[in-house]
């Protein structure tokens, strides 16, 4: 009797084991704005392997080969204990993100599923937890991605942004912070997935909701002032409060920034490589903007701009990035060979031989 109690026990021990589940939870459910972070724990992953990776999925109801991005769990210093926590900030895509925790291992690799880069693509057989979503709740109506450009008008500045709907949106602006008396409707528009023209842009793979593009041009404008603005509506919110420094026609000097390649850089590894050395180069760039006080200046961006290669995700991220200084100056951008060189492109233009 007492030996079979003992091995009752056992097995009960053996079937609660087995039916141990991996879990992944996320906190806050809710964040503001893009750059805000999400905490990503996860715990109950048996025998570990160094491949165990974290996708990264948005919308929530993305295919487990359509991550965004993904994070191996060794990431986190505590991963062969099987539990662990990322901390990683996100990209507001107008849509809400879920991540979900897979089992990989050296014998899975495919040879046949890599990265722009030749790495391996990770393996999606083996699910092991999903987490619960995390939104952007109302920042989805707000403004984000805020840039400025020179228009025709040289008493003029342009502002763009993005948002998650096409009601009607604005641009408010004046000499003082607190009080922005002039106004100028924006308009918005949108592209669909037909008119992207090559994979991977136009697959589902590629393609995400891009939201809706919206521009307004400020007028009026005196020579060498500091303007402040913001962008939004009353109904689904205001932007931020930026500034920025009218064109001096009059002026002797001209100050720009000139680069081209600059490419973005994300806070997970995603199918094509990405540039972690656009945060310096951002970085400096605002420093001198900030040294250069109240004289006016501009970006030229000569081409090669985010290096999206048709995943549409990594514009959102490249114009998140840029926002402090192209809130801030406009930002002027040239064709690269990365922005016509895909397959079956029907112009190219005549340079570009
Ligand atoms: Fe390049």
């Amino acid at each position: 009797m007492v030996v079979n109690l003992a091995f009752l026990l056992l097995l009960l021990l053996f079937v609660s084991s087995a039916n141990a589940k991996a879990t992944v939870s996320i906190s806050p459910k809710t964040l503001n704005r893009s750059g805000d972070s999400v905490v990503i724990k996860w715990s109950g992953v048996e025998s570990p392997s160094d491949l165990d990776w974290l996708g990264i999925y948005s919308p929530p109801t993305s295919p487990h080969d359509h991550f965004i991005g993904y994070k191996l769990l060794n990431a986190s210093s505590t991963w062969r204990s099987g539990s662990g926590s990322i901390s990683l900030p996100l990209t507001n895509l107008r849509s809400n993100y879920s991540f979900r925790i897979f089992r990989w291992t050296q014998s899975e690799i495919d040879p046949k599923h890599l990265d722009h880069d030749q790495n391996p693509l990770p393996g999606t057989k083996h699910l092991l937890a999903e987490s619960e979503e995390v939104s952007f709740g109302s920042g989805v109506g707000k403004p984000e991605q805020i840039h400025l450009a020179f228009e025709d008008g040289v008493n003029g500045m342009r502002v763009t942004f993005v948002a998650g709907d096409g009601e009607e949106r604005f641009v408010r602006y004046g000499e003082r912070k607190e009080r922005l008396g002039n106004s100028a409707p924006a308009r918005g528009v949108r592209y669909e997935r037909e008119h992207m023209c090559n994979a991977p842009a136009n697959t589902t793979i590629g393609w995400r909701d891009p939201g809706w593009i919206f521009d307004a041009v400020m007028k009026n404008l005196n020579g060498g002032v500091k303007y402040y603005y913001q962008v939004g509506s009353d109904s689904k919110g205001w932007s931020e409060i930026h500034s920025f420094i009218a064109r001096d026609v009059y002026s002797e000097e001209t100050i720009a920034f000139m680069f081209g390649d600059m490419g973005c850089a994300t806070p997970y590894t995603t199918f094509i490589r990405t540039q972690d050395e656009s945060i310096s180069t951002l970085k400096w760039i605002l420093r001198d903007i900030e040294a250069l006080g109240d004289k006016p200046a501009l970006v030229s961006h000569i081409g090669d701009i985010s290096y999206a290669r048709g995943y549409s995700w990594v514009w959102d991220e490249f114009f998140a990035q840029i926002e402090p200084i192209a809130s801030r100056v406009p930002y002027h951008v040239c064709i690269g060979n990365h922005e016509y060189d895909f397959p079956a492109q029907p112009w190219k233009p005549d340079w570009a031989a």
